[in-house]
């Protein structure tokens, strides 16, 4: 189906055929029409703690010595990384579920080092299975064979196209033997690289020659009565054929699900061989896909544009049941420039998915090649994203539950409002934290809108981007970390914003971060938070154990009118201090607990 947008306002729909169902979702405000989709789509699943970390990725790590060095800079330069991943490289002649005996050999003991330090590892699957090797050498394609899970063409032979290792198969994801064999794939993989997440790309599928290496025969499913305007003016082109046979059916009808069927298959497969909560990256994406994989905006380019376009695709993520969506920061095509790298570094440490990426041809932009007022910029946006990621983590936890959005458009929150309908260069995360980046070279100044309607201008030299907590909020922050593995364990703080009315609430959901269904199976701790004119009380409604030992290290109040007498936790004297805001420290209060921090004025 095409959909054409009219000025009118109107939508104009174009089919070839088949059976259209319509659905209509009233709303009546934008955050009920998404919830009532999100009925039909099926609701985000919850993603592993680590995974809303800093991911950092680049084609052209070429040896696990290289890979290794990364990480060690990016150590040794206080970066907090949680994942570091390869492309391409670490595979034997770009074939998957390999890896290459000279460059990479030590691969398995690489991954090992990094989960002594707290980090994990994620590696790229393309489905194309390389269909060249000699018989007997590349089990993926063997065993693949012989299980018959491959795509067929429209005569009932394999259909080869050309991806990066050469000749490929494409597995039938459609088909149940398909996804066993790629779950025989994952486990047999894993049991020598235990890796902690999948990135599944090219799977458009996108192949280099047109429908196939034999082309495609010439019916009406390659050249229908109508093609809508598709890149390659093929249905087939940069793919393969419409008329290949698929388990389901034609690849004409499931052309658009497959990175879909690809992501489900990855999801369960990976499920089952770790016993834990999957992380699944797809390029490729289908409503539903939420359930089962995140996504990233594919590949951008290095420009100020790109940065901008960014923050749009985000958000219509958001909308379409994908909460943990990213584009490559700092951009993947063409090379970066110091200042737009550190803008897009800040805007993306608000991106629910945080991964820096770069292809092969391009200069570094890994946070420490650059200068030291760049990096300190870079720094303190990825401090700022770890302290904030127990919040994230909730929105996480309420998307997952009640399909609301993590990365929010400004309409969404202020429907009645006019001006925030074509917002787009500011959003929200949940109804709380307005983010106002810089996305304009050379700009020290962000002009933005207030949810009143004027403008205001804020100083955003390169250190700094605008965060704004919405009245009447708190927000569960804790202190960052170089993983979250050690940042998990830090104490926690509230920044308290108390409305006009004097006063703020907020909540946290906290579990173990990777076992599967904790909600579910009632396996995990709910604390509310509610702040008055001069207190505030928590309220832990379910606990588990998993918050036993962590404390409350401290807490921010905005709206405090002035300097308290005395603050009071749990009856105890506090350490506090004021200027405009009040900020209580030195607190070692169990969050396991009911506790109180009360100011006298
Ligand atoms: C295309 C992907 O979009 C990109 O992110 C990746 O680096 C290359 N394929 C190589 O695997």
């Amino acid at each position: 189906v095409e959909v054409m947008l009219q000025p009118t306002p109107a939508l104009t729909w174009v089919s070839t055929g088949g059976i259209l169902d319509l659905y209509i979702f009233l709303g009546p405000n934008p955050q009920s029409v998404i919830r009532q989709y999100l009925q039909v789509i099926g609701y985000p699943t919850m993603p592993p703690y680590w995974s809303l970390g800093f991911h950092l990725c680049r084609w052209g790590y070429t040896t696990t010595t290289t890979t290794r060095k990364v990480v060690e800079r990016m150590h040794n330069a206080s970066f907090p990384l949680d994942v570091q991943w390869n492309d391409l490289d670490y595979a034997d002649k770009r074939r998957i579920f390999t890896y290459d005996p000279w460059r990479f050999g030590d691969l398995p003991q690489m991954v090992k080092e990094f989960h002594e330090r707290g980090m994990k590892y994620i590696l790229i699957l393309d489905p194309g299975i390389s269909s060249t090797s000699p018989s007997g050498t590349y089990p993926p394609f063997d065993h693949g064979l012989k299980r018959d899970v491959f795509i067929k063409n429209a005569t009932g032979n394999i259909l080869i196209g050309k991806v990066w290792p050469g000749p490929t198969a494409f597995p039938d994801f459609t088909y149940p033997e398909t996804r066993k064999w790629w779950e025989d794939c994952i486990r047999d993989f894993h049991s020598k690289v235990p890796v902690d997440g999948l990135w599944i790309d090219m799977n458009e599928p996108a192949s280099f020659v047109q429908g196939s290496v034999e082309g495609c025969p010439d019916n009406d499913l390659e050249n229908p009565p109508y093609t809508p305007r598709v890149v390659g003016g093929q249905l087939n082109s940069g793919t393969i054929c419409m008329s290949a046979q698929q388990n389901l059916s034609t690849h004409y009808n499931l052309h658009n699900m497959y990175g879909l069927a690809e992501a489900y298959a990855t999801n369960r497969a990976f499920t089952n061989v770790l016993g834990k909560r999957p992380f699944v990256l797809s390029r490729s994406s289908y409503p539903s896909i939420g359930r089962y994989s995140a996504v990233w905006t594919g590949d951008v380019r290095s420009d100020w544009e790109q940065l901008r376009f960014s923050i749009p695709a985000v958000l219509q993520f958001s909308l379409f049941g994908v909460p943990l969506v990213g584009a490559d920061i700092c951009g993947f095509g063409g090379n970066t420039t110091e200042e737009l790298c550190v803008r897009w570094m800040q805007l993306g440490a608000f991106y629910p998915f945080m991964r820096n990426h770069n292809d092969k041809p391009n200069a570094p932009q890994e946070p420490y090649v650059f200068g030291q007022k760049a990096q300190a910029a870079m720094r303190s946006a990825l401090n700022l994203r770890y302290s904030l990621l127990p919040f994230l983590y909730t929105l996480f936890h309420h998307a997952h539950t009640s399909a609301d959005t993590v990365a929010r458009p400004l309409f969404m929150e202020f429907p009645t409002d006019p001006n925030c309908q074509t917002i787009d260069r500011q959003f929200l995360w949940g109804s709380s934290l307005l983010i106002s980046p810089v996305l304009e070279e050379g700009a020290v100044d962000h002009l933005f809108f207030f949810s009143l309607g004027q403008y205001l201008l804020l100083p955003a030299p390169l250190d700094t981007i605008n965060v704004h907590v919405k009245e009447g909020h708190i927000i569960p922050q804790q202190e960052p970390a170089l993983t979250t593995t050690a940042s998990r364990r830090n104490p926690f703080f509230l920044t308290v914003a108390l409305s006009a009315g004097g006063w703020a609430w907020g909540d946290l959901f906290w579990d173990d971060g990777e076992s599967l269904d904790t909600y579910e199976m009632g396996n995990y701790c709910y604390v509310t938070f509610i702040a008055g004119e001069s207190q505030i009380v928590s309220d832990p409604l379910r606990l588990n154990g998993a918050l036993d030992g962590l404390i409350l290290g401290g807490l921010q109040v905005f709206g405090v009118p002035s300097s308290p007498h005395y603050v009071l936790a749990n009856g105890d004297f506090s350490v506090c201090f004021f200027t405009q805001v009040l900020t209580v420290t030195s607190l070692a209060l169990p969050m396991s607990e009911v506790f109180t921090v009360q100011w006298a004025l």
